[in-house]
């Protein structure tokens, strides 16, 4: 029984009825694992054009019947946007659906009005046409619906896709980056379905969301991926509403980690397991002998997490019998500058409690706060419940400065923009808000369980040139 006091509320239940998928050794891994496919674009007048479009539909994942779903550009997930570091693109998002949507760039520096949060609605036959300049380094990126207490509703439908962003640093190392060959998009999310197919809600809504009893990588119920070559990049994104995952091998092995969620760590990191909270994204590179089968798992050695007790099978990998080789992993991949505080203008701190940041709910017309552009600031956070939150931000990619005073684990020193909150611990984040000053449309911070983020586990910042007055103001995206 767990027992959880949170700003005034008390709740109790027990986590042993929760969904969860069941332990290692009872599935087959029989289907081929789905690969989204890459996005067409093209460049018109220097820009590169996507085209999402929102969709209802149904998609086959179990013997009960088909599931009725949302989509980009199909029945479940989207295509993988590419786009290079350098490059103007558009994206053009028709909403097809018969209720509102947003679409999010989880994890992208750009403006305000261009980032999809829950001020720029898309209504129902509407296009919407955010364009900005790639100006990152590569990185495993991700886009989602994000309309104002829909977020979860829309996403566990169906709606999410990987953006991937490319560049000539990354492009010149010695990495697999052949997509869909030896460069994979591991979209892992938990679902639970009904006797006719349907998803179903599950228990769990007092806590943190729905958990699921079946794991579906993009798509395919617990799949095994055919690896043609000896080594394999999966780029990992826990696209779960609620679940944590500590992704790991059967065997225990050693892979290496070498991004997270912003980029290229400064080196490979030898890594056994990997925890990832909703919204977070890790890539690995791991070694498949020739003709072997090995599972990727998630373990939940902490009860505290809601990832079950037990460790359950996410997907298998087989070797090919006469793998192509690849190349050794480059020892070094990114230079890194070392974060600072001592430029940091402000702190701020942030404490998580119940469904409520600092003790207040997301308020559209609230403004919580304005940071001035081009600065950096020190953020701390703090979990003060024993269940699961975690702390994403937008526009931004941050570095873990310390956590309770000591340096960040290897697989937190690199560029983050979620990071699961252990209770009670204090985590100081250098926050850096560069380019673009709009005092009308705020970014979002909140935690990426997506049920409390629609529950008001959210707050909203303007980012304003020094001394500009905020005007914030809730409108409809630029749409025709
Ligand atoms: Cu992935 Cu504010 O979201
Ligand atoms: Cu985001
Ligand atoms: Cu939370």
């Amino acid at each position: 029984v767990v027992v959880v006091v949170a700003t005034g509320a008390i709740w109790i239940a027990t986590q042993t009825g929760r969904p969860t998928p069941p332990a290692t050794g009872t599935v087959s891994f029989d289907d081929p694992l789905r690969i989204p496919p890459l996005a067409d674009s093209l460049v018109i007048d220097g820009v590169r054009v996507f085209r999402l479009e929102a969709q209802s539909g149904a998609t086959d994942f179990v013997s009960q019947g088909p599931t009725p779903t949302l989509g980009y550009n199909g029945t479940y997930l989207g295509p993988t946007l590419v786009a290079a570091r350098g490059e103007t693109v558009r994206v053009d998002v028709t909403n097809s659906l018969d209720a509102d949507t947003t679409v999010h760039w989880h994890g992208m520096h750009l403006p305000a009005a261009m980032d999809g949060g829950p001020h720029s609605p898309i209504q129902p036959g509407a296009t919407w046409h955010p364009e900005w300049t790639i100006d990152q380094p590569a990185a495993t990126l991700w886009y989602h619906p994000h309309l104002h207490g829909e977020t979860r509703a829309q996403v566990d439908a169906g709606l999410a896709g990987m953006f991937l962003l490319r560049d000539p640093d990354e492009a010149a190392l010695a990495l697999p980056r052949d997509y869909g060959v030896d460069d994979i998009p591991v979209i892992v999310q938990d679902r639970s379905f009904s006797s006719d197919g349907a998803f179903s809600g599950g228990l769990g809504m007092q806590f943190d969301g729905v958990l699921g009893d079946t794991v579906l990588v993009n798509g395919t119920p617990t799949p095994h991926l055919d690896v043609a070559t000896e080594r394999v990049r999966l780029r990992l994104l826990n696209g779960s509403s609620a679940r944590m995952y500590d992704f790991t091998f059967a065997d225990d092995r050693t892979f290496d980690l070498i991004a997270t969620d912003g980029g290229l760590l400064e080196a490979p990191v030898p890594s056994t397991s990997i925890p990832l909270s909703p919204g977070e994204r890790a890539e690995i590179v791991v070694t498949i002998a020739s003709g072997e089968r090995v599972a990727l798992q998630s373990r939940a050695p902490d009860p505290a997490l809601n990832a079950g007790a037990a460790t359950f099978d996410v997907m298998q990998l087989r070797g090919a019998d006469a793998p192509s080789p690849s190349p050794e992993v480059a020892p070094v991949l990114a230079e890194l500058p070392a974060p600072d505080a001592a430029h940091s203008v402000t702190e701020r701190s942030f404490v998580m409690s119940g469904h409520n940041i600092n003790d207040r709910q997301m308020d559209m017309s609230r403004v919580d706060f304005t940071v001035n552009v081009d600065t950096s600031e020190v953020w701390t956070v703090r979990n003060e419940n024993p269940l699961p939150h975690s702390f994403h931000v937008h526009d931004t990619q941050f570095r873990v400065l310390t956590i309770d005073g000591a340096a960040p684990p290897p697989r937190l020193a690199g560029w983050k923009d979620t990071i699961a909150l252990e209770k009670d611990r204090v985590y100081r984040l250098l926050v850096t808000f560069d380019d673009y000053a709009d005092p009308t449309t705020p970014y979002m911070y909140h935690c990426h369980l997506l049920w409390h983020e629609d529950q008001g586990m959210m707050g909203q910042f303007l980012v304003v040139e020094p001394g500009q007055q905020p005007a914030l103001t809730t409108t409809e995206g630029e749409t025709d």
